[in-house]
């Protein structure tokens, strides 16, 4: 079959896997290509076992693999073969030189603009899917347009909002489909092009418009204000522990105010994944350089109040277990940074397991998805901690269980036996909220939710 259009995805991460794979199921007419450097996630793209975890991705994926949707490491071939890119490579904080630990790692978006300038020998349309500083397209234009032989390329920003764990769900249904192009007659048929993709699925008042760096913006802008509601209420579950007030009874007050919300309210250990603080750090590091201070600090707060809640945990446990770990066995509920995930990437857990371990505590961790990842997160203090999947075998012995991922699983355990397993007092430090704390506390435990009076039998 002749297929409509050639779609390529340059990054075969979370983000290209799951968003191409949702357009080959939902578009048989394109054939959709998604390459990577990597060889081995390209391999395990091919393979029965997915690079990642994501509920329902397998199915789709085993759907239209080989009909309409193909993973190579043929970047070149790729490229030439393409009406339209997608470029959803890794945009990770910068580690060194000016800008480090703030400012976004270029190294390989630039590394693939070139690429695309090498090999392409038509006119094509290219899509930052990644997530990028405002005004990277201009400098995207520049790479592209800095050779003589007179290929065009339309640049446009499709910031990708989905969240791991409910990623196909999200690309299914999604809020909204943000395009921001350039406003010239070009900048617009290209759009228009890439709305027509969406329209396969999305309904039209979904798909939004704007110009190329409100939509840059956008995508900065959002994962801010969704980690800034995080930190907010993190920040006052602090003061409900020392205030006896409660912080899902004033979460669900807030949130019932429609002009706030109930989502994303959640108390918890503090947020993680590959995106929040990356992504905040970045936008107060643009704010420094348009000379906009009052600005930066005011967004450096969200990631700042972020470490503090970590921190506060720790001490929490370490107060409430008699102001010493050390020697003692803590089971580490969940490792990925969210459930329905195996990643674990800025995860709350790896923070919490290291200062664990300074506190010389024995560590045992346990998670459905995410242990292999958790290995490699600790490779240099692995031979302290013990990674057991079953949640019962592994809280066994130990003097405290400490949630770190909300995992639905932990819900539902046998807790009268897990509390005659383990050594006396026995505590839970629950980093999510989401245990029966009344009934744990029946059985024996001492019990240390968030934001939430403790409830302890000394
Ligand atoms: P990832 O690290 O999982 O995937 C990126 C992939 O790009 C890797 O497999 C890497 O090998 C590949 N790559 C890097 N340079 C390459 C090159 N020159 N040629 C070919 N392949 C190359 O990252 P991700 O989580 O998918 O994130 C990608 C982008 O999407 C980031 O900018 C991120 O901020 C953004 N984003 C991520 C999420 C998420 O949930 N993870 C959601 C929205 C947006
Ligand atoms: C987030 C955004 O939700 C996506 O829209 C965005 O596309 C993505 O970042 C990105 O750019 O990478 P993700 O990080 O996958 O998605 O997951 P979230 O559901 O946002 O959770 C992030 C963290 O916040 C997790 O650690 C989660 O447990 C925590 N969280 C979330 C809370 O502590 N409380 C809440 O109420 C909600």
């Amino acid at each position: 079959m002749a297929f409509e259009k050639n779609i390529l995805c340059i990054g075969a991460g979370y983000v290209g896997g799951p968003t191409m794979a949702m357009i080959a199921h939902k578009c048989p007419q394109y054939r959709v290509m998604i390459v990577d450097i990597d060889p081995n996630r390209i391999a395990a793209w091919n393979s029965d076992t997915l690079p990642i975890y994501e509920p329902g991705l397998d199915e789709i994926v085993k759907e239209v693999r080989g009909r309409n949707l193909f993973f190579s490491t043929e970047i070149e071939e790729g490229i030439k073969e393409a009406d339209i890119i997608f470029v959803s490579v890794n945009t990770p904080t910068k580690t060194f030189g000016a800008g480090a630990g703030m400012a976004a790692d270029l190294q390989y978006w630039e590394k693939t603009a070139r690429q695309i300038r090498e090999a392409s020998h038509s006119h094509k349309i290219i899509v930052e899917k990644s997530t990028l500083p405002v005004k990277t397209a201009l400098a995207m234009e520049r790479i592209l347009t800095s050779t003589a032989n007179g290929i065009h390329f339309d640049i446009l920003s499709n910031p990708e909002f989905l969240a791991e764990g409910t990623g196909i769900k999200d690309l299914e249904n999604p809020d909204r489909v943000l395009i921001g192009s350039r406003e010239t007659p070009d900048g617009l048929k290209a759009r228009d092009e890439l709305v027509e993709i969406y329209a396969n699925w999305v309904p039209r008042e979904r798909i939004i418009t704007s110009n190329i760096w409100s939509s840059e913006l956008s995508k900065l802008v959002s994962n801010a204000f969704l980690a800034q509601r995080i930190s907010s209420i993190n920040s006052i579950s602090s003061l409900c522990e020392k205030t006896e007030a409660d912080i899902t009874e004033v979460a669900r007050a807030v949130g019932m105010d429609s002009r706030v919300g109930s989502k994303f309210l959640n108390a918890s250990i503090g947020f993680g994944g590959s995106c929040f603080k990356k992504d905040i750090l970045n936008l107060v590091y643009l704010c420094r350089h348009y000379g906009l201070d009052e600005v930066a600090d005011y967004w450096a707060g969200v990631v700042k109040i972020n470490d503090y809640q970590k921190e506060r945990f720790i001490l929490n446990m370490l107060g409430a277990m008699f102001n010493t770990l050390a020697g003692k066995k803590i089971c580490l509920f969940g490792f990925a940074f969210k459930a329905n995930t195996g990643d674990t990437r800025e995860s709350p857990a790896i923070s919490v397991s290291r200062r664990l371990v300074e506190e010389r505590a024995k560590l045992v961790i346990t998670d459905p998805r995410a242990l292999i990842n958790a290995e490699t997160d600790l490779g240099d203090i692995k031979e302290k901690i013990d990674f057991i999947e079953d949640p019962c075998e592994a809280a066994a012995g130990c003097d405290a269980i400490a949630v770190m991922t909300e995992w639905e699983i932990y819900s539902a355990l046998d807790f009268e036996k897990i509390y005659k397993n383990m050594r006396k007092p026995a505590f839970i430090f629950d980093g999510r909220n989401i245990l029966d704390h009344s009934n744990l506390f029946k059985i024996g435990f001492n019990v240390f939710p968030v934001g939430k009076p403790p409830l302890t039998h000394f």
